[in-house]
């Protein structure tokens, strides 16, 4: 249990015991960002060549946003135009009032009726090594007999479905198949436990499971159908009537299957029609929900539209990625999360790229892996993690020498804020000093990039998203809601509603209300929940989180919910969850635990903790850390003060303890968490 903090370097920021941030001026990563002088302009020669390379731009979208996204949503088809580009009552948006088209047929039809048809739209790498490539005219095939399947199981429009899927081309053809019947997918990591999957399920009503009997990981299958049955037993999804299951991993004659629930995606195939017709959607019709955590325990469901969602997944996937028709693209994030809804499936098939999708992990059978792909399909444009960027710092260069990169030509980063150092090995050792990089700064709930670089008119800075993207008003605020002059620390905020922007949380449009337009009175501000700063040049610098979220490896993980599933064991009276700093992951989960009496406090149960947690939630809300202690730091209000934790946990020196309740609680914490590192 060694807290590593990089020296003088952090971008988190800390919260106060009332759950006000602390304005992120006392983070000592402001300082470092601010003294950032390395100035990356692209090449002469990208700027020629890139679809956007005209800095007008950024003034000309300022000046009219509405008619900017218009020419974007000009792109699509569209089945009958739109009235009014933009109804903004806030909190609520609508985009493209009035207009009619399909998701499926912008994503799949429009592209066969020329050359594109016979082009690589999803080119699969299985982790065993196995690998499929779909043209847009197969893919165009599946999803229109899937969606016929679906059809056939009842679905209709506005029904729910829940995805449960490995990384396999059907993830795609599942989303794109609800897409075209209007069903609303969500998705739900395959990486999350049985119990999540039931949450979300029945938050959503879902009517139908698709799942697989399971996918390979480092080597093992993940079992999802047995996590699926886990979920679905004693009757505790009513809504589900149906279950598709793709063959995945192994011998289907050895997946238990509930007679009349479920049925082998293949065997549905055989019999469902060739030809579904799209259905004409509205473009405020949803098109899916995908759960994300908040700073309360229970998930929240971000609710996405057709029109608006789609058009800025266009234009940010043709400008910030830069993508053309001979582009290979990858984009390593999963299905589960909303990079790979928008960055793996809508953006780039609506602008008809060849999308790579690979199924399991980076090092996995050697440390290689990732760029032994790149090589072997000569992908041109990559966009990953910092998470993962810190792995491969960590596992060393040889295993890029292996290999050649020289087919990239641009990189990107999203997740969290990438730190300078891993930004300039990116650049140094895979990008080979001659890639762009883009840092895309977004959320579940922006559907899309809000503020990242054009790769051929900005020059980046190593840890700075740069500008907002087009059309995009973000700003950096005080607790008033004021803008911020440059230099200055505070919260980031956007002051215009945008086309892919959440419309709602599913069936809590208070919460909505609440989380996100609330914090600045009826100033009609988006509060993002991240610090952030902007510099002389305007460019942005991310600060991390100012709610109780926790970025593990990329993820929003709630300190909530791991304290609820801790709670939720036998043997614990109260937990306290924080996020340290971790030298891989970005942050760590941390939990301090009071154990009820009579309970001894061993490592076994340390280790069953953080196997609870994983069962419960997944397992990348696993604990790294569990600290016992007889009792927690608390306000005299009873609130638990995360900060002094998180303190301790950094190995720091304590903050303001003044309110405290008894003060000597977390010393002897400070003491036994020292110790526990030797
Ligand atoms: C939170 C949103 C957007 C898809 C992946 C995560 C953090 C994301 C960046 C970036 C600094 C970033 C923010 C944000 N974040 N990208 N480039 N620089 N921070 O989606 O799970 O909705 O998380 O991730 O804190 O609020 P998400």
């Amino acid at each position: 249990m060694t807290p590593r903090l990089r020296p003088g370097y952090t971008f988190r920021m800390t919260t106060t015991t009332s759950g006000t941030p602390t304005p992120p001026a006392e983070s000592p990563g402001i300082v470092s960002s601010l003294n950032e002088t390395r100035l990356f302009p692209p090449s002469a020669a990208f700027t020629t060549a890139a679809n956007v390379s005209d800095p007008g731009v950024y003034e000309r979208a300022a000046a009219d946003p509405q008619a900017f996204w218009a020419e974007w949503a000009g792109k699509l088809d569209w089945i009958s135009p739109w009235r009014t580009v933009c109804e903004w009552t806030p909190p609520h948006a609508k985009w493209f009032v009035g207009g009619k088209l399909n998701i499926s047929a912008n994503c799949l039809d429009r592209h066969i009726t020329s050359a594109r048809r016979n082009k690589a739209a999803i080119i699969f790498e299985g982790e065993p090594g196995d690998s499929r490539v779909l043209t847009y005219q197969d893919l165009w095939r599946e999803v229109n007999q899937f969606a016929g399947a679906l059809k056939g199981l009842g679905i209709r429009k506005g029904d729910r479905v829940t995805i449960y899927l490995p990384m396999i081309p059907e993830a795609a053809i599942a989303m794109l198949a609800c897409a075209r019947i209007g069903a609303i997918h969500t998705v739900v990591f395959g990486g999350f436990s049985g119990d999540s999957l039931r949450e979300r399920i029945n938050d959503s009503g879902s009517r139908l499971l698709i799942t697989a009997d399971g996918g390979w990981r480092r080597g093992n299958v993940v079992p999802l159908k047995q996590a699926a049955d886990e979920a679905l037993a004693n009757n505790s999804c009513p809504t589900i009537e149906n279950v598709v299951v793709v063959n995945r991993a192994g011998d289907p004659r050895h997946v238990p299957m509930t007679e009349d629930r479920d049925h082998w995606w293949h065997r549905l195939l055989e019999h469902a029609p060739r030809l579904t017709a799209p259905e004409v959607m509205d473009a405020e019709d949803p098109l899916y929900i995908l759960y994300t955590s908040g700073s309360t325990g229970k998930p929240k469901g971000i609710l996405h539209t057709s029109g608006g969602y789609l058009t800025q997944a266009l234009a940010t996937t043709q400008w910030t990625f830069d993508l053309k028709d001979e582009d290979v693209y990858w984009c390593t994030a999963d299905v589960g999360w909303v990079t790979g809804h928008s960055y793996v499936v809508y953006g780039p098939l609506a602008a008809g790229a060849t999308v790579l999708m690979y199924e399991g992990a980076p090092d996995w059978p050697q440390r290689d892996r990732f760029w032994q792909i790149i090589e072997k399909y000569g992908v041109s444009v990559f966009y990953t993690a910092p998470t993962a960027i810190r792995a491969f710092m960590k596992w060393g260069t040889e295993h890029l020498e292996k290999h050649d990169l020289s087919s990239l030509r641009l990189l990107g980063s999203v997740g969290e804020p990438i730190n300078p150092e891993a930004w300039m090995w990116y650049h140094r050792h895979v990008g080979g000093e001659n890639c762009p990089i883009v840092d895309t700064w977004w959320q579940t709930e922006t559907g899309s990039h809000m503020i990242t670089p054009l790769p051929g008119i900005v020059a980046t800075k190593p840890g700075s998203a740069t500008r907002p993207f087009p059309g995009i008003a973000a700003d950096v605020v005080d607790e008033a809601g004021e803008s911020v002059p440059p230099g200055g620390g505070g919260f980031l905020v956007l002051r215009k509603p945008w086309p892919g922007m959440l419309r709602t949380i599913w069936q809590d449009d208070d919460r909505y209300q609440k989380t996100y337009w609330s914090k600045f009175g009826d100033k009609n501000l988006y509060f993002a929940g991240d610090g952030a700063r902007r510099d002389e040049n305007g460019y942005f610098w991310l600060l991390g989180r100012v709610d109780d979220v926790m970025l593990v490896a990329g993820h929003n993980i709630s300190t909530m919910e791991v304290e609820s599933a801790l709670v939720d064991h036998p043997s614990v009276a109260e937990a306290a969850v924080i996020g340290r700093t971790h030298e891989i992951k970005g942050q760590a989960v941390a939990a301090f635990v009071t154990v009820k009496e009579g309970i001894r406090q061993t490592s076994e149960l340390a280790g069953e903790l953080k196997d609870h947690v994983a069962k419960k939630l997944g397992v990348i809300c696993r604990p790294d850390d569990i600290l016992f202690s007889a009792e927690l730091p608390k306000t005299r209000s009873g609130k638990i003060m995360r900060r002094l934790l998180r303190d301790i946990a950094e190995g720091r020196a304590l903050g303001d303890t003044t309110t405290l309740a008894d003060p000597s609680v977390v010393a002897g914490l400070k003491e036994k968490y020292e110790s526990s590192e030797g």
